[in-house]
């Protein structure tokens, strides 16, 4: 499968002024985005996952690492290059709405296909306008909107240009659940049919589980991925730095309900876990961790046997 973004080792920290102490927001991120894929990013505030988007995406640069678009290698762009890179291949949906309050809501979403040079952009524009339900406001102005209609009118402009890739950060966050569904349906439409991969940052539960892939992030480290309909009780959650983290409703079933300390020592094909107050190893019922191991064909890094993505590059097992 093709990757259209990849992420390879990424830190970003915010320099401290004025006495203030450095934010390391991302610790060594690996991520990679297939072409189709839909991806979704949850973790708590301050976690990292605005600053993962815009590194991901070229609007800032991290402290280390290297960002791959379709091939080219976008932390090694200089400006004027990446700023035309992202206008071609990338669309964005922000928390924060980034619409020209100037403008109406018409001449925002023609306003990017117009600076790519776009011939008869009024149809289009009305198209995605129609798609969001907003075309009978299209001639009102930003403020004349309201949050969840900004929002939508985001996403028109974000796909005016028919982006390959859409990276959002909390595109249904000041949605209603039934607006924040239909607001997904049309995405994942066009992730279906047209092939658009999505990264998309979300709070919203119900729609991190549609996707094809979720990655938890946390203190600025991609921690787990979850794959879509996978088996409750299963164990698929895997950490790029070797951290296990075992769901807290598998924790529950073995009778742990608060944090537990765990030993780890291998036995056989397993890898046995000891809570550090108990003497006797703990059963548990899902086969917890994979200790063989196997080599990954993208990447020839060694991996458990039984991951379903790579660890290190992320490529997905047949
Ligand atoms: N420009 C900046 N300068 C300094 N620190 C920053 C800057 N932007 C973000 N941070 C810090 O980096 C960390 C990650 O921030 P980020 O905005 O990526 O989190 P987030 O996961 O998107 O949070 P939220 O869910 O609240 O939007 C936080 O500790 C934040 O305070
Ligand atoms: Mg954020």
């Amino acid at each position: 499968m093709t990757i259209v973004l990849a992420a390879h080792d990424v830190f970003k920290i915010y320099e401290g002024q004025q006495q203030r102490t450095d934010v390391v927001a991302l610790r060594g991120v690996n991520v990679e985005l297939h072409a189709g894929e839909f991806v979704s990013v949850v973790g708590p505030s301050g976690s990292g996952k605005t600053t993962l988007i815009s590194v991901l995406g070229g609007l800032i640069r991290p402290t280390a690492g290297t960002i791959f678009v379709r091939g080219t290698t976008i932390t090694s762009l200089p400006t004027e290059k990446l700023v035309q890179f992202r206008r071609e291949h990338l669309g964005f949906v922000f928390q924060i709405s980034n619409l020209v309050p100037m403008l109406t809501l018409q001449e925002n979403v023609m306003l990017p296909m117009k600076i790519a040079g776009k011939k008869n952009p009024k149809n289009r524009t009305l198209e995605l306008l129609a798609a969001v339900g907003l075309k009978e406001r299209r001639k009102h102005r930003p403020a004349q909107l309201s949050g969840g209609e900004l929002q939508r009118a985001a996403v028109a402009c974000a796909l005016s240009n028919d982006p390959e890739i859409l990276l959002g950060d909390e595109i249904t966050g000041e949605l209603d659940t039934t607006t924040a569904q239909e607001v997904m349906d049309f995405l994942k439409d066009l992730n279906q049919d047209q092939g658009l991969s999505m990264l998309v940052v979300t709070h919203n539960e119900q729609i991190a589980t549609q996707a094809d892939r979720k990655l938890r992030i946390m203190d600025g480290t991609v921690l787990t991925q979850r794959l879509k309909d996978a088996e409750e009780d299963e164990l698929y959650e895997i950490s790029g730095k070797g951290r296990i983290t075992i769901p807290e409703e598998l924790r529950q079933k073995v009778g742990f309900e608060r944090l537990v300390k765990y030993q780890v020592s291998p036995e056989g094909d397993h890898l046995l876990l000891y809570p550090s107050s108990v003497q006797t190893p703990v059963a548990i019922a899902a086969e917890p961790v994979i200790k063989t191991e196997k080599t990954c064909p993208a990447c020839s890094r060694t991996v458990p046997k039984q991951v379903v993505f790579c660890i290190h590059c992320g490529n997905k097992f047949s």
